[in-house]
């Protein structure tokens, strides 16, 4: 047992989430305790997005009241992990040297090595005299550098571990990929989570890692690397492992998910692990893909796999879709398995085929319509009770975009009539084709009108989706008390991150207060914040609680429940029947 504890804070998307999940189990083994606060622990970790400059700015703002912390006390050891860390290199220790290790997302694994180096090497400078000198970072594209560095007070033990221009490297996939694949694998499945101590019954999965779709705006494929696809049965044990400690609901993750595809004949194994495969250009077509035969798992049959050999998983849900590419046979397993659910994420970014072209999207408005029009025409049975509902993304503001070009998106959102689209305004990445090829010449003004424009759209859609279920029956998974709830119990939001314990969540731009619009609070999922120990606060007989639950299309639900029912509820299925739809919210009533 190391007795060091660690606070650990996710930005960022679901990936991020599962990743930070993945470090907590290694480091809880490792035997690290975590905190509910920065403020006294030993090891403080962001893992961090960059997906947007303003997911970056709420880290640098994180580092920066650390400085203080550590004037203070110079031994804390400081982690950058996730994409800040792979894209900024060791100009981001030049520019905050308080940061001691950082740890790019394909180098998790090593984390708990270097980890162990940064806080020995501190212990080691920590007894010898302090001496003078500038903070030396490592520098190189390989992983595992690093450098000690004394300043005064300031004692630093730089830690290293970023995939560099090596990330994308095009040798054959095996070894390279190895030791991630062996991070998932280690996954340790509870039946609590170890950072949290709360019960598990909601997972994530992943299925592919990386991108090679190269949207012009977009870092993800420079800090996640190249798209990956882990084996099926390695996918379909996880699935299993989760199922038996108690999980019943599993969201599959990958950039573009629906382009998972194995190909056995071409597996490879290392050490006796069948390793994942680097993805290919995908030969799809609407009709049912002519190659796939029994040596391929798209990931059609990969659906079916885990519906039919994991039938404790009540739920089973998929993100992040690729409009194009979206086969008939993935629809079809959906409306055949009852058991996945009708609810698919599919960004659609514009509805200017011009401004689509400059995203190197690779699809046109009317390929996107017809998907969507395809997937209501196999999965929107709502006389059957069972609905389709959408999601979306979208840019406003990219480079060159016009009015007529932003109409055209209005355009979209009307057709496409999402539950909730995050809605977002461009910002300009720097190591991005756009960020380096096409002028950022939308005006701020002009951005942020676009934006306030569209968010008031989509409300207005999603409002009257809401209305639509009223009167509905529904089957909710029970998350915990609303955020209203927690509100009331006297915590601002603040410390509903900290009451979260060890791990705490802020989804970077995705946060819906801000940019994304529609019935969908802040995710209480994963390693996402958890419910408030209820020991904590006294109830009275009578009291109710206001707690959420998710249908499962992906629609919030709130509802009252006696208090002394909150813990034994959440983690729940839970009949409701939807009573009201307030502003976006709907409202229900147990059944
Ligand atoms: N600027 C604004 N939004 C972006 N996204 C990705 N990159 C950028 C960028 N540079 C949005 C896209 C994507 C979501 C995860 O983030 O809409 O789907
Ligand atoms: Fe980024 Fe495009 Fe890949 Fe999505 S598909 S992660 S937007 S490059």
């Amino acid at each position: 047992m190391t007795g060091r504890t660690v606070y650990l804070e996710t930005f960022g998307c679901q990936m991020n989430e599962l990743d930070s999940e993945l470090v907590a189990g290694e480091l809880a083994r490792l035997g690290y305790a975590f905190t509910g606060t920065a403020d006294d622990a030993d090891v403080v970790l962001y893992n961090t997005c960059s997906v947007r400059e303003q997911a970056e700015q709420k880290v640098w703002s994180r580092l920066g009241e650390l400085t203080h912390r550590k004037g203070r006390d110079p031994s804390v050891v400081v982690g950058v992990l996730g994409c800040m860390a792979e894209r900024d290199g060791v100009d981001l220790i030049k520019r905050m040297p308080v940061v001691d290790l950082m740890c790019g997302p394909g180098e998790l694994d090593k984390l708990p090595a270097l980890l162990d180096n940064a806080v020995r090497t501190k212990e080691s400078l920590a007894s010898d005299s302090p001496s003078e000198g500038g903070p030396r970072a490592s520098t190189g594209s390989g992983t595992g550098a690093h450098g000690k560095t004394v300043t005064g007070r300031n004692i630093s033990a730089q830690q290293v571990a970023l995939q560099g221009n090596t990330s994308r490297r095009s040798a054959t996939l095996a070894a390279a990929e190895d030791s991630l694949e062996m991070l998932d694998l280690s996954r340790s499945v509870s039946p609590v989570d170890p950072a949290s101590g709360a019960a598990k019954r909601s997972a994530y999965v992943r299925i592919t890692r990386g991108c090679n779709k190269f949207c012009t705006y977009c870092v993800v494929p420079f800090t996640r690397g190249a798209e990956i696809h882990r084996p099926p049965d390695h996918i379909i044990d996880e699935c299993k492992k989760l199922a038996d400690a108690g999980v019943i609901e599993i969201t599959l993750l990958g950039q573009t998910v629906n382009h998972y595809r194995f190909e056995h004949g071409a597996s490879v194994a290392v050490g006796g692990i069948v390793q994942p495969q680097k993805g290919r250009t995908y030969k799809g077509s609407h009709q049912r893909d002519a190659f796939a035969g029994e040596q391929t798992t798209t990931f059609a049959d990969l659906l079916a796999r885990i519906h039919d050999e994991v039938p404790a998983i009540q739920r089973l849900r998929f993100v992040t879709s690729y409009p194009r590419d979206f086969g008939d046979d993935v629809l079809e397993v959906i409306r055949d398995h009852p058991r996945i659910c009708r609810y698919l994420h599919v960004p659609a970014q514009s509805g200017s085929n011009r401004i689509l072209k400059k995203m190197n999207r690779g699809y046109t408005v009317e390929e996107y319509n017809d998907f969507i029009d395809r997937a209501r025409h196999y999965l929107d049975q709502p006389e059957l009770g069972r609905p389709l509902m959408l999601s979306g993304d979208i840019i406003v503001g990219f480079p060159t975009e016009t009015d007529e070009d932003y109409d055209a998106t209005v355009a979209l959102l009307r057709r496409s009539r999402y539950k909730n689209c995050f809605i977002f305004k461009y910002s300009p990445r720097p190591g991005t084709v756009a960020y380096d090829k096409i002028p950022d010449d939308v005006p701020d003004e002009a951005k942020r009108r676009r934006n306030n424009d569209s968010l008031a759209i989509q409300s207005e859609i999603s409002d009257q989706i809401a209305r639509e279920q009223v009167g509905r029956e529904v089957e909710v998974f029970v998350e915990g008390p609303s955020k209203q709830q927690l509100k009331r119990e006297g915590l601002s939001h603040g410390d509903i991150r900290k009451a979260g314990g060890a791990i705490t969540l802020t989804i970077g731009g995705q946060d819906p207060s801000t940019s994304g619009t529609g019935f969908q609070p802040v995710s209480t999922r994963g390693t996402g914040f958890q419910p408030v120990d209820s020991a904590a606060t006294s109830t009275l007989p009578n009291e109710t609680v206001q707690l959420s639950g998710r249908t499962d299309t992906d629609l919030i639900v709130f509802f009252d429940a006696p208090a002394s029912e909150r813990d034994a509820l959440t983690g729940q299925m839970l009949r409701l029947r939807i009573t009201e739809a307030d502003r976006l919210s709907l409202h229900g009533k147990v059944i």
